[in-house]
């Protein structure tokens, strides 16, 4: 949620900035700015809407050799230029970005800005005004950037200017994601490594409730009273190119089509010399030690977590409760005696599932994070972490991870089967391989899936979705597709709760997409389909071979039945892209919505 770039060095600063903001769209797209520094003092460039927006808004014959960005996801305040960061104090002094929430804004405000007029609605603008008044008392800028720092509660990434200091970018992290990149001569600030992957590959992380001094040619660290800290570089391992559109028109549609080379590289990574599964055998211990898994995730990995629970539960016999992030905190069950929490997040870094961890850390339970970047804060905090390998995902709608993650828990759910002495004969690796191939099938014939989304959602206003067993979990997963992008209203449902009250909805011509890849309820399923067709619904079946009739609109190639939410999926994700794309949606930046998510 919100990105923030920074720059300092002896070239221009305005492209780093801007390229780094426009990686970092995904995390917020509704308002962006920059502020640079040169000898004429502070250059401010605010706009509502999107970076290539600003790009035309700024001078390009300004030059300055530093400089911060941001790319803001709406929390206090609507989009507005007054509400873009950079925010100023009132001289113009200090200017600084922010991506976070502060909790106690009413407490600042009231206790020491009762002599400022603040200009925007945001949280952000006291924390900059907050440094200029304590500035006047301490007269010292990093004393008072400490001060005011340790007076914020809640979360923050902030970068901070100084107009009379063209030396120095001030930065501090709290629960918020923030990197400090280190070149030859310059160094960077960045939400995330990809934003500044063209001018280094060398990062630093930076811990909670730390401050960093930015210079040109050297990076202090420290903890917030001032002591100094050693930071030893990472390198960031991200080829430039995945995080690239290539050909493709869309992030969307080239994350479904790498769909096939995640799985196998999932394969690769989780495989021995022979052939059976590698896992860390701290995890295998842990999976061995509980008697129950509490899977806490939130949104498309939330719907993983539905089918991981039946992996789990059925092939390795552990109990498993599925929780919704944001939910969890306020609704805690009573724990088993043995808890262990598994973390699903494509991100890492989603504040809701992080206030989990930190809940039950503070309880002492053990926490395994699934996550597609190993360095994040879920990764870091959770004792134990499996990686996805999917590549950077950048479309909003997750895509790839959501079949990376089902791929990695049905990976997981077997070597605990094995380490129990269970018998099995399912073998995940080699089933994967098969997965892999079914679904480039179905992204080779995508012009099947656009004709279905054309006939099916080019008019409508609501759509339903339904499935039962497995596919429910799936179907659930299609409508937050189709919703996200497209802005189509509609539900996941469990095909026999229809008729409890839903099938009220039911009109001519309403779209009802049923899925039937499961044996056991093949039946069950087609009779709800009949139910909503005698009441006007406009019906369409994806199966699967094998559970086929002749008036299915479309036949999946079979898998095995516990991986079919693999392949089935597919055809879903491509509906939804299909629908957005004829109803003139932005695609992979759909509104109201960031990747990222880093607030609760
Ligand atoms: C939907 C989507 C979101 C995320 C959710 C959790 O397409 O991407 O629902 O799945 O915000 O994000 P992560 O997995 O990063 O924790």
């Amino acid at each position: 949620m919100c990105g923030i770039v920074g720059y300092i060095g002896n070239k221009d600063s305005k492209d780093v900035l801007l390229n780094g903001l426009e990686k970092l769209e995904y995390r917020g797209y509704d308002s962006a700015g920059i502020a640079t520094l040169n000898d004429d003092g502070i250059q401010l460039f605010k706009v509502k809407g999107r970076i290539a927006t600003l790009r035309e808004k700024v001078d390009e014959d300004v030059e300055a050799t530093m400089g911060i960005g941001h790319t803001r996801w709406a929390t206090h305040g609507e989009p507005s230029e007054e509400n873009a960061h950079p925010h100023q104090s009132a001289s113009g002094r200090f200017t600084l970005v922010h991506n976070g929430v502060i909790e106690n804004y009413y407490e600042v405000r009231d206790e020491y800005l009762a002599g400022v007029s603040l200009v925007s609605e945001t949280d952000t603008e006291i924390i900059v005004q907050l440094i200029e008044v304590l500035n006047k008392e301490y007269n010292d800028v990093l004393e008072s950037f400490r001060k005011a720092i340790s007076l914020l509660k809640g979360s923050y990434a902030v970068a901070l200017i100084d107009a009379n200091d063209p030396d120095t970018i001030y930065v501090a992290k709290n629960k918020s994601p923030l990197l400090v990149g280190l070149g030859d001569k310059f160094n960077v600030v960045a939400s995330d490594a990809m934003a500044t992957l063209k001018v280094t590959d060398q990062y630093l992380e930076l811990h909670d409730k730390e401050i960093v001094i930015v210079r040109r040619d050297k990076v202090e660290v420290q903890q917030l009273d001032g002591t100094a800290l050693e930071r030893e570089p990472f390198t960031a391992e991200i080829d430039a190119t995945d995080i690239e559109k290539g050909t493709y028109p869309h992030f969307m549609l080239k994350e479904i089509d790498e769909q096939p080379f995640v799985m196998r590289k999932i394969i690769q990574e989780y495989q021995d010399e022979n052939d059976n599964i590698k896992l860390d055998s701290d995890i295998r211990q842990a999976m061995l030690d509980t008697d129950r898994v509490y899977i806490i995730a939130a949104g498309t990995s939330y719907h993983a977590g539905l089918v991981g629970k039946q992996f789990i539960e059925k092939i390795a016999n552990v109990p498993v409760e599925v929780h919704i992030a944001s939910e969890f905190s306020y609704n805690m069950p009573l724990l088993s005696e043995k808890p262990l929490f598994v973390f699903i997040s494509q991100s890492g870094e989603t504040a809701d599932s992080r206030s989990v961890l930190v809940r039950i850390k503070e309880l002492g339970h053990p926490a395994l994070t699934i996550t597609n970047v190993p360095g994040s804060t879920l990764s870091r905090e959770a004792n134990y972490t499996l990686h996805l390998h999917a590549g950077p995902e950048i479309a909003v709608a997750s895509t790839k991870a959501y079949t990376a993650q089902i791929a990695v828990l049905a990976i997981l759910a077997v070597d605990t089967a094995k380490a129990k002495g269970l018998d099995l004969d399912f073998d995940p690796l080699k089933e994967l391989g098969i997965a892999a191939s079914v679904m480039e099938s179905l992204t080779d014939q995508k012009e099947v899936f656009e004709e279905i989304a054309k006939e099916y959602f080019t008019e409508t206003r609501n759509a339903f979705y339904i499935g039962r067993g497995m596919d429910y979990f799936v179907v659930q997963e299609a409508s937050l597709k189709l919703k996200e992008i497209s802005y189509i209203q509609a539900e996941g449902f469990a095909g026999g709760e229809l008729k409890h009250g839903t099938i009220a909805l039911i009109e001519s011509g309403t779209p009802v997409i049923a899925l039937s890849t499961q044996e056991s309820v093949n039946y069950s399923i087609r009779g709800n389909v009949q139910e909503v067709a005698a009441r006007g619904a406009k019906t369409c079946i994806i199966s699967i071979e094998g559970l086929e009739q002749e008036s299915d609109t479309f036949v999946l190639p079979h898998v095995h039945e516990l991986l079919t939410s693999l392949v089935s999926v597919v055809p879903m994700q491509l509906l939804a892209y299909y629908a957005a794309l004829h109803r003139d949606c932005d695609v992979d930046k759909p509104r109201n919505l960031a990747k990222s998510v880093t607030v609760e």
